[in-house]
């Protein structure tokens, strides 16, 4: 008896397009991206970028992050992680941008290029730059041996593996885990956070892959709510603090492969425009999990509200106040607030998936868009 095999629908493992199979493997990835780094019981973070180069990270200046796209995104949650844990004043660059510009770099500055592929042109040459000024670079790849990860005078890896669809998830979490450990071990180095914080977010990487598991259980409610936002023609993303860069991803992941335009904003932003365009044709989805801006963002839930538009909230688990205001929610497991957009951006994922499949949209190759820009 014949067997027929598609290779290709083999290498999908059973799911009809990549980027779901690379959504639904994140418990896996993620485990994959911590392995080794985190030990004794979970109390301790332990990178070989960050040990062999202590003095550079002892006496940074600053650090600058260049990065393209979906990485770019990843850097400015890394952001707010290195200024609150490892007290180092940072700023994120867009590589184009930077390559162009006047770097002001120092031998004391660190810089920091995020790039799944490791081949970007734009961050390969901002790097360039960087070493010109005699600056320490940094990299977070995922593609081993890249020409970045080659070009870097050190940095991690996020082990991912392979990333096929074009938009990316699992990297853009694998990135944020990444930075979140890096973070933490530079803070524990510079003795900005105590041993017991070290510990409590170490601990709460660990059980990532829990949650994340749970967190993907919202597939089927996601797919259900896809059928009411599959015609609409503008969305917004809200989200503040470390979400602020959440809600760009998730508008990011719907307009890449569903061709459906959305912004992301700081939520308190909106009142300085989008808030004009919102009525009951353009939906918004709020990231808010009950963090230290939880009150604030109810607020700009009821101003949309107030203003005809419908809300879908991301949410902590028994969150009464939000529940009773917006119009849908997907309910996710609470962590510190520093990781929370490893599993807030999970059912954004899901939400753009669905409704491009909805649009009959070729999800793993969208339209105009490459995996990997070599060229400028
Ligand atoms: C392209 C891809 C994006 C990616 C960006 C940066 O635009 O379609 O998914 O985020 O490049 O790529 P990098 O490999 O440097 O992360």
């Amino acid at each position: 008896q014949q067997i027929d095999l598609d290779i290709a629908q083999l290498e999908k493992g059973g799911y009809p397009h990549f980027m779901l199979k690379e959504i639904m493997e994140q418990p896996a990835t993620i485990r994959d991206c911590i392995r080794g780094r985190i030990y004794d019981n979970g109390t301790k973070i332990f990178l070989n970028g960050v040990n062999h180069f202590k003095e550079k990270f002892l006496n940074v200046n600053r650090i600058v992050i260049v990065a393209c796209g979906t990485s770019w995104h990843a850097s400015l949650i890394g952001k707010r992680m290195f200024q609150e844990l490892a007290h180092i004043p940072v700023t994120v660059e867009y590589a184009s941008e930077f390559r162009y510009g006047t770097s002001l770099l120092t031998p004391n500055d660190i810089v920091i290029a995020v790039s799944q592929s490791g081949e970007t042109a734009d961050t390969l040459a901002a790097i360039k730059m960087a070493h010109e000024s005699g600056a320490f670079v940094y990299g977070i790849c995922n593609v081993i041996g890249s020409s970045i990860s080659r070009e870097a005078d050190t940095g991690t890896y996020i082990h991912v593996g392979p990333e096929i669809g074009v938009a990316s998830t699992k990297a853009f979490t694998g990135q944020v885990t990444v930075l979140a450990m890096l973070a933490v071990a530079v803070g524990n180095l510079r003795g900005t956070i105590s041993d017991a914080e070290v510990s409590q977010i170490a601990t709460a990487i660990s059980n990532l892959p829990e949650l994340i598991g749970k967190t993907l259980n919202l597939n089927e409610k996601i797919e259900d709510l896809s059928k009411i936002y599959t015609y609409v023609h503008n969305f917004l993303y809200l989200g503040r603090g470390y979400n602020y860069p959440t809600a760009l991803e998730g508008a990011l992941k719907l307009k890449e492969i569903s061709y459906i335009h959305a912004e992301g904003y700081p939520a308190a932003e909106m009142k300085h425009g989008p808030i004009a365009l919102i009525d009951e044709m353009m939906p918004t989805v709020v990231i808010a999990p009950q963090d230290d801006l939880h009150d604030k963002i109810i607020s700009n839930i009821q101003q949309v509200k107030a203003r005809g538009g419908k809300v879908i909230a991301v949410i902590n688990e028994n969150d009464r106040e939000i529940s009773q205001i917006a119009d849908d929610i997907l309910e996710i497991p609470s962590v510190p607030d520093c990781i929370s957009p490893i599993i807030s951006s999970i059912p954004l994922q899901l939400l753009a998936y669905h409704i491009a499949i909805r649009k009959g949209c070729n999800v793993d190759m969208p339209r105009n868009l490459a995996k990997s820009v070599t060229v400028e």
